[in-house]
């Protein structure tokens, strides 16, 4: 069958990746797509997938692109494209789409909507409130300690959170995302947050309306600076790990998260297909207990998990898709490789301020350890090299089991393919951070 992918970044890179493995595929079409995309092989090597152009942010552009392609399966990759409804409208044709539909991705493009659905529901998430003015704003702020979270209500690409140390910083924080200078365009609402301490957990459970199962639990390195310091930025690096979540841990989310989150969204009347991913922190209590509470949700795979996650996937992923839409996830046992994947992001000179695009990349050919995946996140095709195109430009992953020294971990080993890998391959510019999984590693994963 025919599979289209919208997106053009390093999780559509997964997804058409893990798409090719499936011998149910005939042909992938990815819009937008990079130069990685455009070379991805279908399982018996008999044609590549083809990347057309395509504005994702243009929701009339998008269903051109599926009314010429006419695929069999639409599966819809970033967040924009979900809040404009391209699944609502594919569905109002009768095509097959993953994903939610534009009222369900509230649970991300809404900070507001998805708080008050977590009070409605009593799923466990900082004290917060909801403010349109700056007026709201200082009326709400005596009821929080000096620690505090603004956050402005919509799609922000990670830009709109800014963590406070005190009132007079969130005042100013405030100020900037109601006048637009913080974001570039003004915001009329925000929440603002009890700061919350602990580590940060990603769980990702699969979704089809009625059950929630779970995925995987990854986690991601948001920071620029190695220690996890200096500003945010799309994500450095990411990793998977057995061990990283209890089998105690994953029922407790699944119960009380995300499979609350299927039931309430189904009873509001906006059921939820697709993936959910839960921000978790993970915050210590006084009595030495951890309470998982909810960050945010967003409502898609993440970007660079998806990449670790897609590499240890040996289910087929169509299975996966097919499930979510058809509402038959509890029949479905998804099977992930043993061990432990990393994902470590190359990023161009600059990131996360300006950077300068059309940097020839050297070595992606000499990249050839079959446990490790080049994954292009930002790339073009110039003259028939392959250069880079955006602040992300590879998300180097590489997957490991059990090896055979016992004194390295499976996460040790990924780590290492994934390092000689970066060794290898060089563009003006590029830095990479070389701590990804610190945290995990220190732990003795
Ligand atoms: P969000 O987009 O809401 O996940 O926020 C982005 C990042 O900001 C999170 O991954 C956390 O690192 C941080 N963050 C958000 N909310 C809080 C909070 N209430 N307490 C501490 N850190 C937070
Ligand atoms: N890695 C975080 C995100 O995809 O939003």
């Amino acid at each position: 069958m025919k599979v289209l992918v919208i997106g053009g970044g390093g999780r559509e890179h997964a997804i058409v990746w893990a798409l090719s493995r499936s011998a149910r595929v005939s042909e992938i079409v990815c819009a937008p797509g990079n130069a990685g995309i455009a070379q991805v092989l279908l399982h018996n090597g008999s044609k590549s997938a083809r990347c057309v152009p395509v504005n994702t942010a243009d929701l009339a552009a998008m269903l051109r692109v599926v009314e010429a392609e006419s695929p069999a399966l639409t599966v819809v990759g970033p967040e924009l494209p979900l809040s404009l409804g391209l699944v609502d409208e594919l569905e109002r044709l009768g095509l097959r789409v993953f994903g939610p539909t534009q009222a369900a991705t509230r649970l991300e493009s809404s900070k507001s909507f998805a708080k008050d659905f977590m009070q409605r529901h009593k799923i466990p998430t900082a004290a917060y409130g909801v403010c349109r003015c700056l007026e709201d704003l200082r009326r709400e702020l005596p009821r929080f300690s000096a620690s505090v979270v603004v956050k402005a209500d919509g799609l922000a690409a990670g830009k709109g959170v800014v963590l406070c140390n005190s009132h007079a910083e969130a005042e100013k924080a405030a100020a900037e995302i109601f006048s637009g200078a913080l974001l570039g365009t003004a915001e009329k609402e925000l929440v603002l947050e009890e700061f919350l301490d602990g580590e940060e957990l990603s769980f990702f459970a699969l979704c089809d309306g009625k059950h929630a199962v779970s995925l995987a639990a990854a986690q991601d390195h948001k920071r620029i600076g190695e220690g996890d310091t200096g500003p945010n930025t799309g994500g450095m690096g990411a990793y998977t790990a057995d061990g990283l979540m209890s089998a105690d841990l994953e029922q407790w989310l699944l119960k009380n998260v995300a499979q609350r989150v299927v039931d309430e969204m189904a009873r509001e009347g906006t059921p939820f297909h697709g993936i959910l991913f839960c921000g978790m922190m993970m915050t210590p209590q006084p009595d030495g207990s951890i309470k998982p509470m909810v960050l945010e949700f967003n409502t898609r795979f993440g970007d660079p998990e998806t990449e670790a996650i897609l590499v240890r996937l040996e289910s087929d992923i169509l299975d996966l898709f097919d499930a979510a839409i058809d509402g038959t996830t509890d029949r479905l046992a998804i099977k992930m490789k043993p061990g432990a994947s990393v994902c470590v992001i190359a990023a161009s000179g600059g990131y996360p301020g300006k950077v300068v695009n059309g940097q020839p990349i050297s070595g992606l050919d000499s990249v050839r350890n079959p446990d490790t995946v080049v994954f292009h996140a930002g790339t073009a095709s110039k003259d028939g090299a392959v250069v880079t195109a955006g602040g992300r430009v590879l998300a180097v992953t590489a997957v490991s089991g059990q090896p055979s020294s016992s004194s390295t971990t499976p996460l040790e080993a990924a780590l290492a393919k994934a390092y000689a890998a970066l060794e290898k391959i060089s563009f003006n510019g590029m830095q990479f951070r070389r701590d990804i999984a610190w945290r995990a590693l220190r732990k003795g994963l």
